[in-house]
């Protein structure tokens, strides 16, 4: 394991049986809480988000909004919220998506993406992939460029590298973690 990865690892707590049972909940408060092991995510992040050529960081509510801003401040670049329905003033392209028990919905302000962007999905799990796909679909109709998702941890027994794929189009998925 490399430094930065024993770090990041050692600030994530498993809390078992959270918020169902049987589910181990990957807690990244005490990774937030600690400044050095931020600051080295962050940094992280937004290597690849230079790396990507990307001009825009897409984080996904709520999580990805914590994750994703200092990246974008970071790799001087736009911030866009991508953010669960009906809590975007503006005019929003939505797009619904399957969950393991019924559906949900994300949306952005169609104003924030062009042509002429190319865009970083941040968020700090990649599980089913359902949302990411959600993100990359929004960022695809809202006419701009994929540069790629990029996420704290991949858990990867969900599959959810499989399910994004095809949204990928090529464009990488990159996981510090991989769990
Ligand atoms: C969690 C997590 C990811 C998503 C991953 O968000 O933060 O955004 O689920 O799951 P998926 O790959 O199966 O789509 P959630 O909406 O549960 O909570 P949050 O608002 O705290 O980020
Ligand atoms: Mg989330």
């Amino acid at each position: 394991l490399t430094d930065i990865t024993t770090l990041l690892l050692s600030r994530i707590r498993d809390v078992a049986d959270y918020p169902e049972p049987g589910v181990m909940f990957k807690d990244i408060t005490p990774l937030l809480a600690d400044p050095a092991a931020f600051t080295a995510l962050t940094d992280a992040l937004a290597e690849i988000a230079v790396r990507a050529e990307a001009t825009k960081i897409v984080g996904l509510e709520a999580r990805g909004f914590i994750l994703g801003a200092p990246v974008a401040v970071r790799a001087g670049i736009g911030f866009i919220p991508v953010r669960k329905a009906g809590k975007l003033p503006g005019a929003t392209l939505s797009q619904a998506y399957d969950l393991e028990y019924g559906s949900a919905e994300i949306e952005v302000h169609a104003e924030d993406l062009s042509a002429d962007d190319r865009v970083l999905v941040v968020d700090d799990v990649l599980a089913t992939g359902g949302t990411a796909e959600a993100s990359l679909q929004l960022i695809r109709r809202a006419g701009a460029e994929v540069a790629g998702v990029a996420v704290l941890m991949e858990l990867g027994f969900l599959g959810g590298r499989g399910r994004l794929e095809p949204a990928l189009a090529g464009a990488p998925l990159e996981a510090l973690l991989k769990l």
